[in-house]
C-alpha cells in the first residue's frame, strides 16, 4: 500500500512537471516583457555649419522619423516625416521650398501647415536648439 502511494505521488509530481514545461513557454511568448524603448527627449543631429542653405535630412528620432530643414534664411524646421493622411515619408522640395507627400499629393509649408490635399491636419513640430554649432532637436514645441 505504501508503494502503491509513493508511486502515484511520483506519477503525480511528473505529471505537474510536464505540465509546467509544456505552458510556460507560451506564457512567456504572450506576455510582452516590462522593459519598451528607451524614450527619446533630445538628439543631436550634426554641425550647423555643415548643413547647406535650403536643404533637408531625415533622422530617426526615437522611432519617429523626423524631417530637418535650413530653409533660405538659415532658419530650421524640424517636423515630423510622417504624412498626416495616410503615413507615408514626405519630402522637402527644394524648388518650391514646400513639403510634399509623393502619395497623394499633399503639400505642407515649411511650418508643417497642410496647405492642399488631403492631408487633414499639420505635421508636429518639434522644437530646435542651437548650442555651440551643434544642432539639437528635441520633443518640446518650438
Ligand atoms: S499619405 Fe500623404 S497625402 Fe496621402
Amino acid at each position: 500500500m505504501e508503494r502503491r502511494k509513493f508511486i502515484n505521488g511520483l506519477m503525480v509530481i511528473g505529471g505537474i512537471g510536464t505540465l509546467g514545461a509544456a505552458i510556460y513557454p507560451v506564457v512567456e511568448y504572450l506576455v510582452p516583457p516590462d522593459s519598451g524603448e528607451p524614450t527619446v527627449t533630445s538628439l543631436k543631429v550634426g554641425k550647423l555649419s555643415e548643413f547647406e542653405m535650403n536643404s533637408s535630412k531625415i533622422i530617426k528620432f526615437g522611432r519617429i522619423p523626423v524631417m530637418l530643414i535650413r530653409d533660405e534664411s538659415g532658419e530650421l524646421h524640424a517636423l515630423a516625416a510622417t504624412c498626416t493622411h495616410l503615413d507615408c515619408i514626405v519630402q522637402y522640395r527644394q524648388d518650391a521650398k514646400q513639403i510634399v507627400c509623393a502619395c497623394h499629393n499633399g503639400v505642407f509649408d515649411l511650418k508643417g501647415r497642410n496647405l492642399s490635399g488631403p492631408p487633414p491636419k499639420p505635421l508636429e513640430e518639434f522644437a530646435v536648439i542651437i548650442k555651440d554649432d551643434e544642432i539639437i532637436i528635441t520633443s518640446q514645441k518650438s
